[in-house]
């Protein structure tokens, strides 16, 4: 995927700012909801949460945090949102909701593109496990202590569930892991206020196509009608221009947030974010625009333009 820039624009200082849910945001790189940050580095979220902060960034918490929600939320600095697995005890995900609403996180992501885990054979070959002593306190059962079943396998989730809860969700729905355009329809026909065009990070099914590929497919029959969100493969600033260029109003980062975290902490984030932020204004100056308003698929180089 190539860009064609234009030039002699006298763009300048490029204003990254955006508007979602009714927020103000100073740029549109977000963090993806990604499990388990205590397996990365022993600050965890929270140090995650600080470096998000440092950098103006919005952070996606993960269901399977292993930070308490009251915590980060209490020392939040940044905008949160939270994501959401739902799970077979449709009364605990009721709960879970409505206290991540109360601390707060400003919107909910669902993320329905994983009713059981991938075939995963370098998670498998490499031996990883969980370390004994982390806990997702969103994962087990309060009252039995056994791990909840969070692909909700006895009691699968249905587009009847979206509709659930929307019922009672005060904040934006967004559906994470969407690849199909009539998923998309579908989502909005459910009460879903954003749709979020994800494979997981390229780790449940193979052989999907990349989020980038199929995300113009989605824009143009979401038609505006919500904001359409995009991960997967975000590595350097021309991607994020890429995937505004295609029609996504921000892009989730997992993988490089992970490095980041694991090399140095919260500064690690930090710096991550950073660097991606200053690429992308790179990006927008070069290829002549100076508002994220301004960027669209005249951007993007076609070979049989
Ligand atoms: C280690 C790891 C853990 C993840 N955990 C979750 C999770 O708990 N919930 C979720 O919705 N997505 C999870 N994801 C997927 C990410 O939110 C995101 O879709 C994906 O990582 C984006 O692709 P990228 O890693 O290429 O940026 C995880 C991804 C990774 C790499």
């Amino acid at each position: 995927l190539k860009l064609l820039p234009r030039v002699l624009k006298a763009a300048r200082n490029p204003d990254t700012y955006l508007e979602l849910f009714g927020r103000k945001l100073s740029n549109p790189i977000f963090i993806a909801p990604i499990a388990y940050h205590r397996a990365i580095h022993p600050d965890g979220e929270l140090a995650t949460m600080k470096g998000a902060a440092e950098a103006d960034s919005l952070y996606v918490v993960s269901s399977f945090t292993t930070t308490p929600l009251e915590d980060i939320a209490k020392n939040a600095q940044t905008n949160l949102w939270f994501q959401l697995y739902v799970t077979d005890d449709r009364s605990f995900t009721r709960e879970l909701v409505q206290k991540a609403e109360d601390l707060g996180f400003e919107a909910i992501c669902v993320t329905v593109d994983t009713p059981v885990v991938g075939t995963r054979n370098r998670q498998k070959r490499s031996g990883f496990v969980i370390p004994e002593n982390l806990h997702a306190p969103y994962m087990i059962d309060a009252t039995s202590s056994s791990v909840i079943n969070t692909y909700s396998q006895q009691n699968p989730v249905t587009w009847k569930d979206i509709a659930w809860l929307k019922s009672f969700m005060k904040v934006p729905l967004l559906l994470k892991g969407i690849l199909h355009p009539d998923d998309a329809l579908m989502g909005i026909d459910h009460g879903a206020s954003g749709i979020i065009v994800s494979n997981h990070g390229g780790r449940n099914l193979d052989t999907v196509p990349a989020s980038i590929e199929i995300l113009p497919y989605i824009t143009e029959r979401v038609n505006h009608r919500v904001p359409v969100l995009m991960d997967g493969g975000i590595c350097r600033g021309t991607d994020v221009i890429k995937a505004l260029a295609l029609g996504a109003r921000a892009v989730l980062v997992g993988k490089p947030i992970c490095y980041g975290l694991a090399m140095a902490g919260h500064t690690g984030v930090c710096k991550v974010l950073q660097i991606l932020q200053k690429e992308f204004e790179t990006a927008m100056t070069l290829c002549g625009v100076s508002s994220l308003a301004e960027i669209d698929q005249n951007l993007i180089w076609k070979i049989n333009r």
